[in-house]
Parts: C-alpha cells; sequence; structure tokens
C-alpha cells in the first residue's frame, strides 16, 4: 500500500473520509465537504443511527459532481476522550470498512481538534500506521482466492496541514510495523517451514540491516553445557538453534538492553504428548522468539539509538525413540540440574540456559524474555492482556507504560519464595513443574527467576496474546505480532536518552 501526506485534497481519490464527533458534530473538514454536497451528509446522519460514536462508520454515496465514488463518516467520539489508541482503534475500523467496501485510493481528511488527548505523535501518522497494521494478510497459501475476496486499497492520501510532521512520524512507525509483519510471517508460518534453521535463516537476513547475527548450534551448544535446551531439542531430527542477534546503535561500551525469545518451532508436548484437538495451534509456539527477531527489525530499521540483544532459543519438542523421558535428570549451562517431570513444560527449559547465556555473555541492564509459557496464563487472563513477572518494580512499571502506550497492555503477577519451593525436586536442583496444577504461570516464572541472577528482569508469558482468534483494531484475526510495538516503545521511552 501506498501512503501519502498531503496538505490539499488529491482529485483522484475514489473514496474521501471525514470525521464525526460526537451528537453528529462535523469536524471542519467533514463540515466543509457537506457544504460542497448542499448538505447531503447531515441529511444521510439525519435519517440512521450513525451518531458519530467512535468506530462506528456511515457509508454515504456521493452524487455525480465530485470525483469520489463515496464518502465515509468515520466516528470519532467524545472530543475530551479521544487519545492515540482512540486514534488508532478508528483508523483500524476504518481499515477494515475501506477493503469491504472496495475502495482503492482513498483520501482521509484529518483535522487538527481542540480538546483532544492526543499527544505529540501527529494524528496523520497514527490513522495511517494503524491502517497498515490492521490490513495485513497472510494469504501466500491460498491459491484459489477470489478477486473480490482481496483487499481492494492499494493509496492511502493522509490530508493534514501538518504533512511535513506526519510524514517524519510515520517514517518511525512505519518501520515498527514492518517489524510487527516480520513477526506476524514469521508466527503464521506453519512448522514445516519455520523450522529452527528455517527460523535462524530469517533472523540472518536481519544483518542487512546492520544486526549482527550469530548462530549456535547442537555442537557449540553441547560445549557451552546447554544440556537444558538440548534436551528439549533432542527427540527432534531438526537441529537446535540458538540465534544471538545484536544492534549496536547505542554509544560503545553502553550496557545492552536483551530480550529473550521462547522458540518451539512446533510444541508436540513430547513424551509428555499433547491432545490432538488443537496441537496445530502450537505452530505459534516460537512467537516469543518471533517477536524478538521483528523487534530487532524494528530497532535496525528505525536506527534506534540503544544497543539490543537478541537472543532465541529454537527447537522442535517431539516424541521419538531419541525424545527425553519424564523423570530425566539434564543439568542446565549454569550448573543447575533439572528434572523433567513433564516434556511438555518444554519452554522453561529451553529458556533456562538461553536467559543464563545472555546475562553471563552480555550483563545486560534489563533483560526481558517473551514466551507462549503456559496455558494457565490464558486461564488467568484470557486474550486481552500478557501476564508480567519481574524482579525489578522500576523495569515492570515501565513496561506496563509502554504497553499501556501501545495497546498491548500487561498485568504483573507475583514471585515469591513460597511458589519457588514448589518447585524444590527430591531428586535434582528443581523440577520443572510446580504443585499439582496450582499457580501453572506462577511456576514457570519463578522457575526462570532462577537463571537470571540479579540482573533486572522480567518474564513476559504471552500465550493468551500471540494469536488472535478474532479481529482486533489494529491485528486481523491471526498471528498479532504481539510484543513488537511493546518493547519498542520501552527502549524508545526509556534506553534511548541521549
Ligand atoms: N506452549 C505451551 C503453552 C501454551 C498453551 C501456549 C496454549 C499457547 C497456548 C507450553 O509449552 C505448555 O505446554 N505448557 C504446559 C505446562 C505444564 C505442562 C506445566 C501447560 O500450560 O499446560
Ligand atoms: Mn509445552
Ligand atoms: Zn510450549
Amino acid at each position: 500500500m501506498n501512503v501519502a501526506f498531503a496538505e490539499a485534497q488529491p482529485s483522484d481519490a475514489d473514496t474521501l473520509v471525514v470525521g464525526v464527533l460526537e451528537d453528529r458534530t462535523l469536524t471542519p473538514s467533514a463540515a466543509e465537504l457537506d457544504r460542497t454536497l448542499g448538505g447531503m451528509l447531515t441529511r444521510a446522519m439525519g435519517s440512521g443511527r450513525f451518531t458519530g460514536a467512535r468506530d462506528k462508520l456511515l457509508d454515504v454515496v456521493a452524487p455525480s459532481g465530485i470525483a469520489a465514488a463515496r464518502v465515509v463518516l468515520v466516528g470519532l467520539g467524545k472530543a475530551a476522550a479521544l487519545d492515540d489508541l482512540g486514534v488508532q482503534s478508528v483508523g483500524g475500523a476504518l481499515c477494515a470498512r475501506l477493503n469491504a467496501v472496495g475502495a482503492r485510493h482513498a483520501a482521509i481528511l484529518v483535522d487538527e481538534l481542540a480538546g483532544t488527548k492526543v499527544g505529540s505523535t501527529p494524528p496523520a501518522a497514527l490513522v495511517a500506521s494503524a491502517i497498515r497494521l490492521r490490513g495485513y494478510r497472510f494469504d501466500k497459501y491460498q491459491t484459489k482466492q477470489k478477486p473480490e475476496d482481496k483487499p481492494t486499497l492499494e493509496r492511502l492520501t493522509i490530508v493534514t496541514k501538518a504533512a511535513a510532521a506526519a510524514a517524519a512520524a510515520y517514517g518511525y512507525l512505519d518501520k515498527v510495523v514492518d517489524g510487527v509483519f516480520f513477526t506476524r510471517d514469521l508466527v503464521s508460518e506453519p512448522a514445516n517451514v519455520i523450522f529452527p534453521q528455517a527460523l535462524a535463516e530469517q533472523a540472518r537476513t536481519l544483518s542487512a540491516l546492520g544486526v549482527e547475527v550469530e548462530i549456535l548450534g547442537d555442537a557449540r551448544m553441547g560445549e557451552l553445557g546447554m544440556g537444558a535446551l538440548l534436551g528439549v531439542g533432542q527427540g527432534s531430527v531438526r537441529e537446535s538453534q540458538l540465534i544471538v542477534m545484536r544492534w549496536n546503535g547505542g554509544k560503545t561500551g553502553d550496557k545492552p538492553v536483551a530480550f529473550v525469545g521462547k522458540g518451539v518451532c512446533f510444541d508436540t508436548g513430547g513424551i509428555s504428548i499433547k491432545p490432538a484437538a488443537g496441537m496445530e495451534e502450537m505452530k505459534y509456539d516460537m512467537a516469543g522468539a518471533g517477536a524478538v527477531i521483528g523487534l530487532l527489525k524494528a530497532l535496525a530499521g528505525r536506527k534506534a539509538k540503544v544497543n539490543a540483544v537478541g537472543v532465541c532459543a529454537a527447537v522442535e519438542n517431539m516424541p521419538s525413540g531419541n525424545a527425553q523421558r519424564p523423570g530425566d535428570v539434564v543439568t542446565s549451562m549454569s550448573g543447575q540440574t533439572i528434572e523433567v517431570i513433564n516434556t511438555d513444560a518444554e519452554g522453561r527449559l529451553i529458556l533456562s540456559d538461553a536467559l543464563w547465556y545472555t546475562h553471563t555473555n552480555f550483563k545486560p541492564k534489563a533483560m526481558i524474555d517473551l514466551a507462549t509459557l503456559t496455558g494457565a496464563v490464558v486461564v488467568a487472563l484470557g486474550t486481552y492482556k500478557g501476564g508480567m513477572f519481574s524482579n525489578n518494580d522500576d523495569l515492570a512499571a515501565k513496561l506496563a507504560a509502554a504497553g499501556g502506550a501501545v495497546g498491548e497492555p500487561l498485568w504483573r503477577l507475583p514471585l515469591g519464595d513460597e511458589y519457588d519451593r514448589d518447585i524444590n525436586s527430591d531428586i535434582a536442583d528443581m523440577k520443572n513443574v510446580g504443585k499439582n496444577r496450582e499457580a501453572g504461570s506462577i511456576a514457570g516464572a519463578v522457575f526462570l527467576q532462577r537463571f537470571v541472577g540479579d540482573t533486572p528482569w522480567a518474564h513476559l508469558d504471552i500465550a493468551g496474546m500471540a494469536w488472535a482468534k478474532k479481529d482486533f483494531p489494529l491485528v486481523p484475526k491471526g498471528a498479532s505480532g504481539y510484543g513488537v510495538r511493546l518493547l519498542d516503545r520501552l527502549v524508545r521511552d526509556n534506553y534511548e536518552g541521549s
């Protein structure tokens, strides 16, 4: 999709979009268009239910005499309640409608409205990036798609008095969306396409943007003593990979911020095998790794002034004659031993080595892992908020603020000694499950905590967020790319100073 910002209305748009505030209050550009059309917009609103409530839309067929074929009225709600997220939500709803009505070139007239809560990012840029985010499709395997089922929108002209400022802000947001799309592509791909080495090859493509990429295979990880990670991968014919990415956009010598991703390219559960129903969903068990790779793409794309490290543990969890068994004891890179009670609690096993490797190698100022770690977090929080655990209140507050700002919210859950005691094992230093079925997500988090030392750390359990089961304003049904915008915002707000 081609996006342009202009001060004047284009003459060749087939669709004009104007905003309406609550109680059918026309924005200045809507009022001007209404005058040109002899009061037609006011009349159209008067005969129906459209009141300008936020995210509601009304299509009006344009009369002869103007070039556009239709006018779309978009509800903005109360001006006083309209913030950045609200503007993006409107953009997302609009995207879906424009594609549904068959618009090819839409001109959106964005006014500078008084009395809103919109921040410093020009709303015109927010609308454009929201439309891009919602317009994502993964249809490469649909060879029989009819033309009428394909999205139509090819060109977008955002008409705004602040065209230059909006274009500059969009230049930034556009790079972040590139990162989100990379994540969505990786997560959408099935496991016969994205297996550990294929994921590593995809990460390697970031070197074109200046990211240093290093891949460790089974042999090197064996030398490092990563027995927990390799134990999970040993049942698969695919080799496991540790993907290490570095973006050095900050000052030389400045400690990095580290991001660690769970990359289980397919999770059958291993010998503790999962039921068949729904098992196909476990192709997205690498969404944490996908988000870390997309984040590095976003940071490099926008040339973030930060030193960032991304480490992804990529494995396939399979049952086979060579698979690890329940009861096996493995030794992690940290030297701590783990009794594998349930081979389906594999995410914490691979992350234990990835977290240890990351904090001992890079001494990061903060370390954040993303993982589709537990079904229990979906029971606790559903699919609207990600679970957050942290040993550092300041980092937790920064993450919560970043998530709130971009609409990828987090909810903090506790760590604690009493939970930690529940993962002690009779035969080894710890076991990979907690007590019965209680506090399953916390059991995963306290397990990970044993591998982070004193590093300020946060664990984001994104099992409920990685895949959207329905459309959301900025996320069409499917892989969400959750985490990329959140962590990009965390970096921008906290780690790029000076
Ligand atoms: N990958 C799953 C968690 C998951 C569930 C992700 C649903 C996305 C959607 C994870 O590896 C797993 O199997 N966790 C087990 C842990 C249990 C065996 C302690 C779970 O949640 O049941
Ligand atoms: Mn599992
Ligand atoms: Zn898993």
